[in-house]
Formats: C-alpha cells, sequence, structure tokens
C-alpha cells in the first residue's frame, strides 16, 4: 500500500504535461541595468547609455516598419526599383535593430521590443494606415533617417566621453555609416529630372 502512494507522487512531478499560462514578477524592471557586469562600465555610464540606445532603438524599429509600408504600398512607374530598394533597407535596418537591443542586453539594460512600446516612445511622426504616393514615401522615409541620424551622431559623442568605446564603434561604424548611404540612395530619387526627353538648353535659359 505504502509503495502505490510513492508512484503515484512520482507521475506527479514528472508527468508530461507542459506547464501552461504562467506568470510571475518581472525578474528586471525597464529602464534599469543590472549590476557588478565585469565591463569595466560604471552603472551611471550603462544608465544612461542603454537610455540613450533604447530611444534610437525605438526609432530605428519605427524606420524599419516605414519600409516594410512603403515596400508593401508603392505604386507607380518606379514600382519595381523601388519595392526592390525598399526592401533592401528593411533588411539592413533590421539587422540594425538587432545590434542595437543586443547592446543594452550587453550593457546590463532591457531593450524596448513590443511595438506598443515603441509607439509610445518613437519621436519619428506616425504615417496614415492608407497609402501614400512615392515623393511623400520618400520624404516620410527621409524624415526618419534625418531624426536617427541626428541622434546618433549626439550619442556616439557622448559615449566617446563617457569612455564606452564600444557603443561609439557601432553607433559610428554601423548605425551612422548606413543611415547615411541609405539616405543618399533615397534622396537621388527626389531629383526633378527628366525620364524620357532631355530638357532644351533654350527653356532652362529662358525659365531663369
Ligand atoms: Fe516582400
Amino acid at each position: 500500500m505504502a509503495k502505490k502512494q510513492n508512484n503515484t507522487k512520482a507521475s506527479e512531478n514528472i508527468g508530461a504535461q507542459p506547464r501552461l499560462h504562467q506568470r510571475a514578477a518581472e525578474i528586471q524592471s525597464y529602464g534599469t541595468v543590472s549590476h557588478a557586469l565585469p565591463l569595466e562600465l560604471e552603472e551611471p555610464v550603462r544608465l544612461e547609455m542603454t537610455e540613450q540606445l533604447n530611444q534610437l532603438l525605438a526609432d530605428t524599429m519605427t524606420l524599419r516598419d516605414l519600409y516594410k509600408k512603403s515596400h508593401w504600398q508603392v505604386a507607380g512607374p518606379t514600382f519595381y526599383q523601388l519595392h526592390l530598394l525598399y526592401d533592401k533597407h528593411h533588411g539592413e535596418q533590421d539587422e540594425l535593430v538587432d545590434s542595437i537591443a543586443e547592446r543594452i542586453q550587453l550593457l546590463g539594460g532591457v531593450s524596448i521590443a513590443m511595438a506598443a512600446d515603441v509607439a509610445e516612445t518613437t519621436q519619428i511622426e506616425r504615417p496614415p494606415r492608407g497609402r501614400e504616393e512615392v515623393p511623400v514615401q520618400l520624404s516620410r522615409l527621409l524624415d526618419a533617417h534625418q531624426v536617427i541620424i541626428r541622434e546618433a551622431r549626439t550619442l556616439a559623442r557622448r559615449a566617446f566621453t563617457l569612455g564606452d568605446d564600444g557603443t561609439n564603434d557601432l553607433i559610428v561604424s554601423e548605425v551612422l555609416r548606413t543611415n547615411e548611404l541609405q539616405a543618399w540612395f533615397l534622396s537621388e530619387h527626389l531629383v526633378d529630372v527628366p525620364l524620357v526627353e532631355a530638357k532644351k538648353a533654350s527653356a532652362i535659359a529662358g525659365a531663369s
């Protein structure tokens, strides 16, 4: 009789039933950094860097999503090339998102992650849900790049001053360089040049 009771107890502990619907308190709050990481960076430095990196992360996630929206909704004679270009830039921004987020975790912080939290944090203007024409798409994307480039330059200088060389390198080598290059590729699409017939020199002279 005693042996049967033991068997019943063992089967309760090692059953194949997954433990579903679990909830518990957070193990670390957003906006904090964990202690005693062997990085030779003081806690106040890691706190400031992770806060600024989270702003950059929220804006980079928003730009990444703006590229996918543009990729899906683009229309007009340049559909094919822009459809492909937008998706290439989306992929590159997605890599930046991962690099920034993992830098925050490495520094002991907590990366912002979910769309609702990103929407509350980003400084990039929210576009409408509907479709917009190509010049507006390009202008929105360029405005977003400008926000990120400005933040990146400020953050890189601050990281250098505080001795956080890893963050400085990430921001300059990856974030800044990628955003500058993408902004150039977009900007050239907004130069008003003829598609089929060159403007006559006399027409240009007459207009000036
Ligand atoms: Fe696609």
